[in-house]
């Protein structure tokens, strides 16, 4: 398993997680998800942590995959959602088996973002899609997020709006910019083959 650098931190701030964290916003999530042109019956939530932003989501059967088994303690205990431990670089999940794939705050941990996309792409069925929300490295809180995510020893790699869309764009997704701003939401529908 990849990344195990910034999933060890989590494991250690698992405890403390929730009560540090504002609750997700579940709009910009759902208003990525309308891109979909599939209906949304099967979701995985990648890096889905302690469940938080699958607890804003509703609708769909809900998995949320984490790499830390502390934070899905929490998922599976507190929230009692269906949770699996994977890697994003390599998920337990068969192809074209799920309709959304959700990444919350988790993409610039992930220490592999093309084989992150590239797993996207295999367990989504066409028309189904990908919703990524994250942090702008070119807006001014952004940059402060980054030296301070990088003084405390994480590995994060941050992504702006635009190079996110490219790059989902070059892992055969048609991608569209939800929002802008500090956080920031990217969809990418999955090409019909
Ligand atoms: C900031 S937390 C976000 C959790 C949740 N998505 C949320 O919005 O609250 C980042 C999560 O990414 C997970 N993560 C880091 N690297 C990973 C990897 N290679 N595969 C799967 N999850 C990973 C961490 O364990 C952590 O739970």
């Amino acid at each position: 398993m990849h990344g195990l650098g910034d999933v060890r931190f989590f494991d250690r701030l698992a405890p403390l997680y929730d009560l540090a964290m504002p609750p997700a916003d579940g709009e910009a999530l759902a208003a990525g998800l309308d891109h979909a042109t599939r209906p949304i019956e099967r979701l995985i939530d990648v890096g889905g942590g302690s469940g938080r932003a699958a607890a804003a989501l509703s609708g769909p059967d809900i998995c949320v995959v984490d790499a830390s088994r502390e934070m899905l303690v929490r998922a599976r205990g507190r929230r009692g959602l269906s949770a699996a431990v994977g890697d994003a670089g390599r998920l337990p999940v068969r192809d074209a088996s799920v309709d959304a794939v959700t990444v919350v705050d988790a993409f610039h941990h992930l220490p592999d973002h093309n084989a992150a996309l590239r797993e996207a792409a295999r367990v989504l069925a066409p028309g189904g899609v990908v919703v990524i929300r994250e942090f702008d490295p070119t807006h001014p809180l952004g940059r402060w997020l980054v030296a301070a995510e990088h003084a405390i020893g994480m590995a994060s790699r941050f992504r702006a709006p635009g190079d996110l869309a490219a790059d989902l764009s070059d892992a055969g997704f048609d991608p569209r910019i939800v929002d802008r701003g500090f956080g920031f939401t990217v969809a990418g529908v999955k090409r019909e083959p």
